[in-house]
């Protein structure tokens, strides 16, 4: 760090007069320094890389970087003796620019990404589904230096590009194939520090444009597991981003919803960008305006990941993480304040009645008599995880099918919560689950070992009961009369007005 803490304390002399300068009309610079020239040690970079890369130059000259004379040097300067600095061309540098690095100019930034659950991205990779990547879709079969012993392909190639790589380096300051490249959004860089700010800000353009566009999260936020991006492009906030995208001012240095552009929301404008003060009515009281924030958890209600959903806080509470403090209800809020610029009151607080809806409706019938009777069921199964099909229908239940109809709910994506979601929750709990809980209990008692029977006692038990219950009474063709009737009445009513 010593180098650093020399440039830094040249520059932040000259960054404050240019500062003092500045600073009534760019109150918002206060905290990115940018220096007055470009620095000697920036200007033999480019000798050699305008040549060598001409389009890394490029890119960075049209950069906001280059206008505040942020080069090459700035950014990969290292010292010596930094786990990954090596000597190049007289200078030490490192190729990675951690958000340890980012953060000297853009601390705001920095801390507050290293407070949400994206820095933490890379700390799943001891989790359940890793067992997937690790032993169930892969083997060891990938050799590198720092993996002597091999590595999954499927995860290097997969799970950890989105989520990010532990990067490892070797003689020299370089970096291990198995872990780079790599800009999952938490990767454990060689300084400790949690992430990488390349995840959303590409270098070396760093384009805001890029960062506000949806197709910027779309890397990690879609597929059959967490379709946010395919659901946002079925929603009319899609729709709309999509007929008016050249006028919705991304390139504007300030980006305030209502102010700056008003035709539609991205995932930027909901979950991280600033919103502005409104004044009370009858149905409200003044909201103070929101500024940009990095922590994208602090404007969702519920985690919808696992089986059954969570509230934040209590997601925050078991890593770590200061947002432990923030309860949902304020982060509904914070959401509410974004909303409120192009929609009423009315509309907002209905629209979250439609969703938590959905949510009690999946909770209710499906994940958790579901989680139940797959934990009655362990004792009949064979004791390796995912070597069993019950493993497999119930982890496509509430990790797939249930999530998109959660996720589509709460994004406006009538299809992802419909057809890709609750369909395809209930087409697989009566035709798989069920039957091959059916199975299981008759294997059970066929086996005549006293411990599996039992065990299918208490599942065949458990399993009369859910299906007894109102919610599935009717695949037994025992509906409540009053209901069935009920619903011939309308049938016919139905029918009546509009058959000829
Ligand atoms: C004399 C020419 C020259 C100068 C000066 C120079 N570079 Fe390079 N640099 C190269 C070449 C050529 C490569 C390609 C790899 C190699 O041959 O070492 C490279 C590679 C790199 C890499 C990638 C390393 C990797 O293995 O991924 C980075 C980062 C880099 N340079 C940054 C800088 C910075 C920052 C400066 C200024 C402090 C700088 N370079 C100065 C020529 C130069
Ligand atoms: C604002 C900070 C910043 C500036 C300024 C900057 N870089 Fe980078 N550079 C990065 C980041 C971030 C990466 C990606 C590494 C990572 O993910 O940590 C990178 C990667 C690189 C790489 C490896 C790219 C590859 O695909 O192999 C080279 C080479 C490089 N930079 C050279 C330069 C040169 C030359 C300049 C000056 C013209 C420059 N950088 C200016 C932040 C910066
Ligand atoms: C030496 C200080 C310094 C470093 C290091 C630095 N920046 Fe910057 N950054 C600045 C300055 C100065 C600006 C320009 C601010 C302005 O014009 O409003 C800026 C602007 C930006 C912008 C806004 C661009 C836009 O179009 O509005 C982004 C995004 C950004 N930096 C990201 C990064 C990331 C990511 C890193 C690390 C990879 C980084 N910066 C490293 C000083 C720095
Ligand atoms: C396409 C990018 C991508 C790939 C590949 C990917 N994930 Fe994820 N993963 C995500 C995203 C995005 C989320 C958050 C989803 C959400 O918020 O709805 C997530 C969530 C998770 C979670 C839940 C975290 C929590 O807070 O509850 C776990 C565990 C997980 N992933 C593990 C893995 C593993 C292990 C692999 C490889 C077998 C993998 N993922 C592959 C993008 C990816
Ligand atoms: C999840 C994606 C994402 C990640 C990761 C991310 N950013 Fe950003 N960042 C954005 C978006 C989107 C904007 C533009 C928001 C706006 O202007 O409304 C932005 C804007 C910025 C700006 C301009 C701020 C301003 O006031 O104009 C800076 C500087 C910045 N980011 C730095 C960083 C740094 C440093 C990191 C890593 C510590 C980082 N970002 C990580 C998405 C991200
Ligand atoms: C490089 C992959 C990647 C990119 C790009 C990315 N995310 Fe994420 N995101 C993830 C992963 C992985 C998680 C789950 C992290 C965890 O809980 O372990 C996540 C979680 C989230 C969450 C839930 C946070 C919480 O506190 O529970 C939100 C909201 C989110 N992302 C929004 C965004 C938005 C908006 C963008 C674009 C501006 C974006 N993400 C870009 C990978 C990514
Ligand atoms: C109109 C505003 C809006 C837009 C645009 C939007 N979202 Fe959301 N998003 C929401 C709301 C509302 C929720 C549910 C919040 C809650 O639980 O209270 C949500 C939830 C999420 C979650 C949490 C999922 C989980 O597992 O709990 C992620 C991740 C996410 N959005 C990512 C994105 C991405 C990526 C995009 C763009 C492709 C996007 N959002 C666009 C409003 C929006
Ligand atoms: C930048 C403006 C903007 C923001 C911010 C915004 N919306 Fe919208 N929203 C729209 C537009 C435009 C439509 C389409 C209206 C139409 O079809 O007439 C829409 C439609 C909707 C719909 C109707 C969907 C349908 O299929 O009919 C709902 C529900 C909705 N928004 C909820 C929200 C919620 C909740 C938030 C905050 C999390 C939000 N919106 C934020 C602009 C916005």
């Amino acid at each position: 760090m010593r180098r650093r803490v020399t440039i830094r304390r040249r520059t932040w002399l000259l960054a404050g007069l240019l500062l003092l300068a500045l600073s009534p009309a760019r109150g918002a610079l206060a905290q990115a320094w940018g220096l007055p020239e470009m620095s000697g040690e920036t200007k033999a970079c480019i000798e050699c890389h305008k040549i060598e890369n001409a389009p890394i130059y490029q890119q960075w000259g049209a950069s906001k970087h280059y206008r505040a004379n942020v080069g090459c040097y700035e950014c990969h300067a290292a010292a010596e003796g930094e786990p990954d600095a090596f000597q190049h061309e007289g200078q030490w540098i490192a190729t990675i620019v951690s958000p340890k690095d980012c953060a000297r100019c853009h601390a705001r930034e920095a801390a507050e990404f290293g407070q949400s659950h994206h820095s933490k991205g890379a700390r799943i990779l001891g989790s359940l589904d890793n067992v997937l990547a690790e032993v169930v879709e892969g083997n060891s079969g990938l050799i590198t230096p720092a993996f002597q012993q091999g590595t999954s392909a499927a995860a290097v190639s997969g799970c950890w590009q989105c989520h990010g790589s532990q990067i490892k380096v070797l003689s020299g300051g370089k970096l291990d194939p198995a872990t780079w490249p790599n800009t999952g959004i938490g990767r454990i860089n060689p300084d400790q520090s949690e992430g990488s700010c390349a995840a959303c800000h590409s270098r070396h353009s760093f384009s805001s444009y890029q960062a506000r566009h949806p197709d910027n999260c779309g890397k990690c936020h879609m597929g059959p597991d967490h379709p946010q991006m395919e659901i946002y492009y079925e929603s009319k906030h899609g729709i709309a981003f999509r007929a008016f995208r050249d006028k919705l001012n991304m390139d504007s240095a300030k980006w305030v919803v209502g102010e700056d552009y008003h035709l539609a929301p991205t995932c930027a404008t909901c979950h991280m960008s600033a919103a502005p003060a409104k004044r009370a009515t009858k149905d409200r009281a003044a909201t103070a305006g929101m500024p940009l924030t990095h922590d994208v958890g602090m404007r969702i209600s519920w985690n919808n990941r696992p089986a059954v959903s969570i509230r934040p806080e209590v997601s925050d509470k078991k890593m770590g993480l200061p947002g432990a403090a923030v309860n949902w209800q304020t982060r509904r809020d914070n959401m509410k304040n974004v909303c409120i610029n192009c929609h009423e009151q009315q509309w907002i607080d209905n629209f979250y009645v439609q969703y938590d809806g959905l949510i009690d409706l999946y909770h209710n019938k499906f994940a958790e008599p579901g989680q139940e009777l797959y934990n009655l069921a362990k004792p009949l199964l064979r004791p390796v995880e995912f070597s069993n099909p019950l493993d497999f229908v119930w982890y496509e239940i509430w990790h797939h099918e249930g999530r998109r109809a959660r996720h589509g709910a709460s994004m406006m994506g009538p299809d992802y919560t419909h057809w890709h979601g609750t369909y395809e929750v209930a087409k697989h709990f009566y035709s798989e689950m069920v039957p091959e809980l059916e199975h299981l209990i008759s294997a059970g008692r066929a086996s005549g070992e006293a411990g599996k029977s039992t065990a299918a006692d208490a599942l065949e038990k458990k399993l009369a009961e859910v299906l007894g219950s109102p919610n599935h009474r009717w695949y037994l063709n025992q509906m409540d009369p009053a209901e069935k009737a009920e619903r011939a009445r309308r049938q016919a009513e139905f029918q009546q007005r509009y058959s000829k």
